[in-house]
């Protein structure tokens, strides 16, 4: 099957590719590698990308899009850009304004997904990550429901095709579905999701509610970046994962990222790296037996790569709920 083809259908009628290519990276690795790695990954057939206003690196990822546009590689429909709300723009009256500044940086006239990228507030300012002089992150106190109010009309106004959460556990999604006069459901939730940190329990929630789950750190996150707790184990030297991948010929990557699809997940994979990118798209070309996906749903370990630690006191830390 042609791997541009396999996609799953949101809750609002819009498709998203099953497999997408993560632009984050740690703020040291130089812009034009966003640039170079993204224009790779559509000219050999990743049709989904996913980026955030935090990355910094969306004008490089914009140009790349539009470059694939201009030399006819792709056409805008075909391919699904997702944008992110930060924390410090969850005042309602900031999320237009932020995502008109993320297209300002693309120079597209629409994303087709836009999410709340955690649901725990900071002070609206400059800084992404506001502190106080003794260090400690400055919180804001905003309602995520009126977030998503904003995003409703956001969506009304054709500035993105769906919208979504991402970092919500299954109480704080629950918020939003039962909120009075709620207009549009969200279409996923962005968490992190791997064989270390499975998140069964969480994926039911959302199939029950048919919202997609979608997967970050797959591949065990970046151990390098500011944001990662680099104390946990490798998953990617995971002796299971390798002895599948080996049996398979295949990747302990590539095995992480089949199994993820095969449970009905869309899995995203970060890589600037040429021979990683292009390994990543194979994931279509081999399947995994019941006792393999069994066998990885025995890694789970609660490992949590992205903790946020700093936030633990914020009344919508997210992860300190069992799902
Ligand atoms: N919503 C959120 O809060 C949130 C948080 C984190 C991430 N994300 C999104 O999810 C994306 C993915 O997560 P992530 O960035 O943490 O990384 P990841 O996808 O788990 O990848 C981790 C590392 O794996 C390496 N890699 C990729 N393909 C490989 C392969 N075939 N074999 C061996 N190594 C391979 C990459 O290094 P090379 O570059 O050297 O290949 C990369 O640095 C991000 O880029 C971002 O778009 C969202």
């Amino acid at each position: 099957m042609d791997p541009k083809s396999q996609k799953v259908k949101l809750n609002d009628g819009h498709f998203i590719p099953v497999l997408g290519f993560g632009t984050y990276a740690p703020e040291e690795v130089p812009k034009s590698e966003a640039l170079e790695a993204t224009k790779f990954a559509i000219e050999i057939g990743f049709r989904h990308v996913d980026s955030a206003h935090l990355y910094q690196n969306d004008e490089q990822v914009g140009q790349a899009i539009r470059s694939k546009i201009a030399d006819g590689t792709v056409k805008r429909e075909d391919i699904f850009y997702t944008s992110k709300i930060w924390c410090t723009s969850l005042r309602p009256e900031f999320v237009r304004p932020a995502l008109e500044k993320s297209l300002k940086n693309l120079q597209l006239d629409y994303v087709d997904l836009c999410i709340i990228h955690s649901p725990m507030s900071l002070k609206p300012g400059n800084e992404f990550v506001p502190k106080d002089e003794s260090g400690k992150l400055i919180f804001d106190s905003v309602d995520f429901c009126h977030t998503w109010e904003a995003l409703e009309k956001c969506k009304d106004a054709g500035l993105t095709k769906s919208i979504g959460v991402s970092n919500f556990n299954h109480k704080q999604l629950e918020k939003i579905l039962n909120k009075p006069g709620l207009k549009y459901k969200p279409v996923c939730n962005q968490v992190e999701c791997h064989p270390y940190l499975n998140q069964s329990k969480l994926l039911e929630f959302c199939k029950s509610h048919d919202i997609v789950l979608v997967a970050y750190a797959a591949l065990g996150s970046q151990l390098s970046s500011e944001w990662v707790n680099s104390n946990n184990p490798v998953l990617l030297e995971d002796p299971v994962l390798s002895a599948i991948a080996k049996k398979h010929k295949q990747t302990p990557a590539l095995v992480a990222l089949r199994y993820q699809i095969q449970r009905g997940v869309v899995v995203l994979a970060k890589s600037f790296n040429k021979k990683h990118i292009k390994e990543n798209m194979q994931v279509f070309n081999f399947e995994l037996t019941p006792e393999d996906m069994k066998a990885i749903d025995g890694l789970n370990r609660n490992i949590r790569y992205y903790d946020f630690q700093q936030a633990i006191d914020h009344p919508e830390y997210p992860f300190s709920e069992e799902y």
